[in-house]
C-alpha cells in the first residue's frame, strides 16, 4: 500500500473523532492522510472542521435519492472519486447495507460508544447507566453489513464509578474514542492490522478478541 494511505471519513455530526484523526495525521510520521470527508447532513459541524483543514468535503443527502439503494450508490460514487485505501465512519448515522461493506471489507472502520457486543445501536450511555454497568467504554471495529457487529479491533474501558448522567459518561467515553480511533487507523495503515479471509491479524497473529486498554493506560 502506498504511503501515506488515503482515508475517507464519513460523518453526520460534530466530528470530534474526525478532529482527533486530523490532529494525528498532522504529525509527520502518521502513515495516513484524510483525502475527503463525506456527510449525509449539510449542517454537520464535522464538514466545517474538514474545510478548516482544507480537506475536500462532499454532502450526499438521503432526501436527494428515491431509495436507500440509490442513496448508497450516491455515497459509493462520492467515495470512489476520492479513491481511498480506507473508509472511516466517525459518527455516520446511516446503516450501510449494500455493496460498500463488502467492497471495503477489512478496510472500513467504525467507532461505537459501548463495549460491544453490549449496547449496539443508540443511547448507549444511558443504557449502560440503566443496567448498572460497572465498566463502559468504546470499540473500534471493522464494518460489516450487520449493525455494530463486525470484528472488534480495540476497546477502551473506564469504570463508571460515580458518574450518574449520560452526558458526563458520553464525554468521558469520547475522550477515549479520540485516543483509540487514530491508534487503530495507524495500525491499519502501517499494515500491522489486516484481514485475511475470515481472520483479523495483528502483527501476524489472529485477533479473535479486540485489544482491551483501560482509561488509566490510555490517558495516563
Ligand atoms: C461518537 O460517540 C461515536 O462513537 C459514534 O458517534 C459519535 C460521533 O461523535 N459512532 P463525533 O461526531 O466524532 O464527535
Amino acid at each position: 500500500m502506498s504511503m501515506p494511505a488515503r482515508v475517507v471519513v464519513m460523518l453526520s455530526g460534530s466530528g470530534s473523532n474526525l478532529q482527533a484523526i486530523l490532529d494525528a495525521t498532522a504529525s509527520r510520521h502518521f502513515p495516513a492522510e484524510i483525502v475527503g470527508v463525506i456527510s449525509d447532513k449539510p449542517e454537520a459541524y464535522g464538514l466545517e472542521r474538514a474545510r478548516s483543514a482544507t480537506i475536500p468535503t462532499h454532502c450526499v443527502e438521503r432526501s436527494a435519492y428515491s431509495s436507500r439503494a440509490e442513496f448508497e450508490n450516491g455515497l459509493e460514487a462520492a467515495i470512489d472519486t476520492l479513491d481511498p485505501d480506507y473508509v472511516v465512519l466517525a459518527g455516520f448515522m446511516r446503516i450501510l447495507r449494500g455493496d460498500l461493506p463488502r467492497r471495503f471489507a477489512g478496510r472500513m472502520l467504525n467507532i461505537h460508544p459501548s463495549l460491544l457486543p453490549k449496547h449496539k445501536g443508540l443511547d448507549t450511555h444511558q443504557r449502560a447507566l440503566d443496567e448498572g454497568d460497572i465498566e463502559h467504554g468504546c470499540t473500534v471495529h471493522f464494518v460489516t453489513s450487520e449493525l455494530d457487529a463486525g470484528p472488534g479491533i480495540i476497546q477502551a474501558t473506564l469504570l463508571v464509578g460515580d458518574t450518574s448522567d449520560a452526558d458526563t459518561l458520553a464525554r468521558r467515553v469520547l475522550q477515549l474514542e479520540h485516543v483509540i480511533y487514530p491508534m487503530a487507523l495507524r495500525w491499519l495503515a502501517e499494515g500491522r492490522l489486516r484481514s485475511s479471509g475470515e481472520r483479523i491479524l495483528l502483527d501476524g497473529l489472529p485477533l479473535d478478541e479486540p485489544v482491551v486498554m483501560s482509561a488509566d493506560t490510555l490517558l495516563g
